[in-house]
């Protein structure tokens, strides 16, 4: 083994007592006492804990290193591995080298002291707030998500399909979408009504981040039965709420030989297991988790492991709303899409849990869903999860040509753009369906924290990309 020890090794009991270890990690606090001994919190992120690294003062750099180490110093420490005697912590290291890596000289200027610091302030210092234990649970939470989703699919036959980030279509066929270039805009900008120059450009035509893998995705569901993608994806609304990012992760889905139903249900046991796996195997980080944001995030996930989800027409869903229309700023008609007043109201009044809304009128969503015999609405679906609202949306893909072209139309879409994707419904079509998961909603629901700017690393906002 080259790499050194992590702190979970140890802290997990991987490593027997007494044996003679190195780590590496940064300080979290010291304390010297007047014996001669210094006590050092170390952490290194692999787990909730520190360990605490005992110093005595017979090391060769105890007077002129030791006792000069601040909160944030990087330290490489060899040591043997003790029981500790205090109650909270199994084990501690005595130290027989400690190695000061990276100073941090002007102490009062760290930007992350180990005072408490505001969840705001820390987007504000993105470079530094994983070395805070909200971060760092955060971010292993996120991680073990991650695994657990491929896991799920993998175990059901599903493969990973890695979808292009640039593309020439917009998958939904209204989003707004960021321009990929390597033209001189500077040079262009007098020219705005002449489109052509962008033959010029690298792709010879207009080009842009992808708003969703689906499409792309389609075509590998109609080849190889059961696929995924997981991956960024990019929309430049200029929406600054807690639940919009600029650019964000998907986990898309594609089931070839599958229907809304079968959907709905996949997507309930696909949850179902996530927070299960969640429970059972990330005990620490919950427990910190849920002390910080005073959620019980267990019993939160238990309760919706114990019930089915709610499912609702969307029809249903408007009369539901209408019928109580008292509680709203706004009304709404049949045809309209809801707003965040309404999800609200049905998640955390009326069902108080997840809520799958289906069958949504054809006019406020994509060209790209299954009509149903009714003309009016399509085989679509959304699911609204409480505090967070929308964490998943998908549909029935329309797979009959002559439909889809109508559709197209309708969208004001050109379907000679939609060329390739039209092809799948000419040769050997199939009836398929997909969800797309927005990933960082999914972690803000599971670990209570609803503003997704503390769950993505570097958040991309409107007038904010920095880092
Ligand atoms: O509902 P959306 O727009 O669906 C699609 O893009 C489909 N093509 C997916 C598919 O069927 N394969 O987005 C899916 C999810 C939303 O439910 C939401 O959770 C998340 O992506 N999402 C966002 N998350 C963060 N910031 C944004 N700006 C988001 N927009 C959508
Ligand atoms: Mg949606």
């Amino acid at each position: 083994m080259c790499l050194i020890s992590s702190i979970s090794q140890l802290i997990k009991k991987k490593i027997k007592i007494n044996t003679i270890v190195t780590i590496g990690g940064w300080v979290r606090n010291r304390r010297h006492s007047k014996l001669g001994i210094s006590f050092i919190n170390l952490y290194d992120g692999s787990c909730l804990n520190d360990i605490q690294v005992i110093a005595s003062q017979k090391l060769v750099n105890y007077k002129n290193e030791i006792l000069l180490i601040n909160s944030g110093c990087c330290l490489k420490v060899k040591g043997k591995l003790q029981f500790s005697p205090k109650k909270l912590q199994v084990y501690e290291l005595h130290a027989l080298t400690i190695k000061i890596i990276g100073w941090v000289k002007n102490p009062e200027s760290y930007p992350i002291s180990p005072k408490k610091h505001t969840l705001k302030y820390l987007r504000k210092v993105l470079h530094l707030r994983p070395r805070t234990n909200i971060i760092s649970s955060i971010t292993r939470i996120k991680h073990n998500v991650g695994m657990y989703i491929r896991n799920f699919l993998h175990k059901r036959n599903f493969f990973w399909v890695n979808t292009p980030l640039i593309t020439t279509l917009d998958t939904e066929g209204f989003s707004k979408m960021f321009r990929v270039s390597t033209l001189d805009l500077e040079n262009l900008r007098n020219n705005k009504k002449d489109t052509s120059f962008f033959k010029k450009d690298f792709f010879g035509k207009e080009a842009f981040l992808t708003v969703s893998g689906q499409l792309n995705l389609e075509v590998y569901a109609c080849s190889m039965s059961k696929v995924y993608t997981f991956g960024p994806t990019f929309r430049a609304e200029n929406s600054n709420t807690n639940r919009h990012l600029a650019e964000f992760w998907m986990l898309e889905v594609e089931i070839a030989f599958a229907n809304l139903k079968d959907i709905i249900c996949f997507i309930e046991k696909m949850l179902k297991n996530i927070f299960e796996n969640v429970i059972n195997n990330n005990e620490d980080d919950l427990g910190f988790l849920s002390k910080k944001t005073k959620y019980d995030l267990v019993s939160k996930m238990n309760k919706i492991l114990l019930n089915s989800f709610n499912i609702i027409k969307y029809t249903e869903a408007v009369e539901l709303l209408q019928k109580n229309k008292s509680q709203f700023s706004r009304m709404i008609n049949w045809g309209e899409d809801l707003s965040i007043e309404h999800e609200k109201y049905l998640v955390n009044k009326y069902f108080k849990g997840p809520v799958i809304i289906f069958n949504y009128p054809k006019n406020i969503k994509a060209f790209y869903m299954y009509l149903n015999d009714n003309k009016k609405t399509v085989a679509s679906m959304d699911l609204l999860f409480p505090d967070i609202g929308e964490i998943i949306g998908g549909s029935q893909r329309e797979d009959r040509i002559k439909i889809l072209d109508e559709r197209l139309k309708e969208c004001g879409l050109n379907k000679n753009d939609y060329w390739w994707y039209r092809d799948l419904r000419k040769y050997g079509t199939v009836p398929h369906a997909g969800f797309g998961l927005g990933f960082e909603r999914l972690i803000s629901y599971i670990i209570g924290i609803y503003n997704i700017k503390d769950i993505m690393p570097f958040p991309r906002t409107p007038y904010n990309a920095n880092f």
